[in-house]
């Protein structure tokens, strides 16, 4: 029989592209506030408030899980640093939750982190490197690590460097959907010309999500494409390999928007950790595209 995995925030991004990519090779039970988007077999869908303690309890031991890889969170930056309550509560309290219930099922964590707990005044950060939050989102990242570390006997934690992709399941908090649908409009796409990042795929990322569950190995990995580079060349790059007009993607002054929360500068990761110990190959910018598109309707499979 398949071990059973984990998922929380089944409708999310990355989620999304975990469960897809795990159904077959894992029994997946996918943990969410919403209705399944689909059915299909090897996924069990649990609609579940995991903001309820006794709820979420309730359903990680009728699961029994081997592995959890826990995908929800509040993600977006700016409403973090505005509805800090929200983002403290899920952030930090659910997670240590889960890490004590993995602990007494003997489940792995995986717990997803942020390259933006670092300052952003260096770049190229590895594993070892100090965090240096400078946002309440990437402060509640830091004390989830903390909390995941202590608590977790068998656990991950994988730090994200900015996800691009188009969502596999769901909706999803995807920038590249929202930009591509901009473009397809003919609208032009204002982007952080200043911050510099080391962007994934979605693909990729939810395979070495799926292995890091699976396999022997524990404590903290970047999990980062291998190319750096600001967001609004990335953006260009995308729009062109999309088949949009690049030079609809224009340089916002983004420090200068009322309500921002502070963003790392450069907030890169180097990868050689997860190049050198993980089965699934960390890709360049146009590989990762390249994936992208290969793997259009892949939740349809
Ligand atoms: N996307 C990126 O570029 C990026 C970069 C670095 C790190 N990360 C981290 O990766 C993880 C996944 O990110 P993502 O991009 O997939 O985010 P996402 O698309 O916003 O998904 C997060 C999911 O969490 C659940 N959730 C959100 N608010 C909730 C609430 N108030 N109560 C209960 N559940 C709630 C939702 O799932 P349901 O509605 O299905 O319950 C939501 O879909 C997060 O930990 C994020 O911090 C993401």
């Amino acid at each position: 029989m398949s071990k059973r995995l984990l998922v929380t925030g089944g409708t999310g991004f990355v989620a999304g592209s975990v469960i897809a990519q795990g159904r077959g090779e894992w029994e997946v039970h996918a943990l969410s506030r919403r209705d399944a988007p689909l059915s299909r077999s090897g996924l069990v869908w649990h609609q579940t408030d995991i903001l309820d303690s006794d709820a979420l309890a309730d359903a990680f031991r009728q699961v029994a899980p081997h592995a959890v890889i826990h995908a929800a969170a509040a993600a977006d930056i700016d409403d973090c640093q505005t509805h800090q309550d929200v983002a403290q509560r899920l952030n930090v309290d659910v997670t240590r939750e889960l890490t004590g219930l993995c602990r007494q099922g003997g489940a792995k964590m995986v717990f997803l982190s942020t390259d933006t707990v670092f300052d952003g005044r260096r770049g190229n950060y590895v594993e070892d490197d100090p965090p240096g939050p400078i946002n309440f989102y990437a402060e509640t990242k830091v004390a989830a690590e903390a909390a995941v570390r202590e608590g977790a006997a068998d656990h991950v934690i994988a730090r994200l460097s900015l996800v691009m992709g188009l969502p596999v399941l769901g909706t999803g908090n995807s920038f590249l959907a929202k930009m591509a649908a901009g473009l397809a409009e003919g609208r032009v796409q204002k982007v952080p010309a200043e911050e510099i990042r080391s962007p994934i795929d979605v693909i990729t990322l939810g395979r070495a999500l799926l292995d890091l569950a699976g396999n022997d190995l524990t404590g903290c990995f970047h999990l980062a494409g291998s190319d750096v580079l600001s967001r609004l060349d990335m953006s260009r790059r995308i729009a062109e390999r999309l088949g949009y007009d690049k030079d609809l993607v224009v340089p916002s002054n983004a420090s200068g928007i009322p309500g921002r929360a502070p963003r790392p500068r450069d907030a890169s990761l180097n990868n050689a950790k997860a190049r050198a110990m993980l089965a699934t190959p960390m890709r360049t910018l146009d590989e990762g595209i390249d994936l992208i598109l290969e793997t259009k309707g892949l939740a349809d499979s």
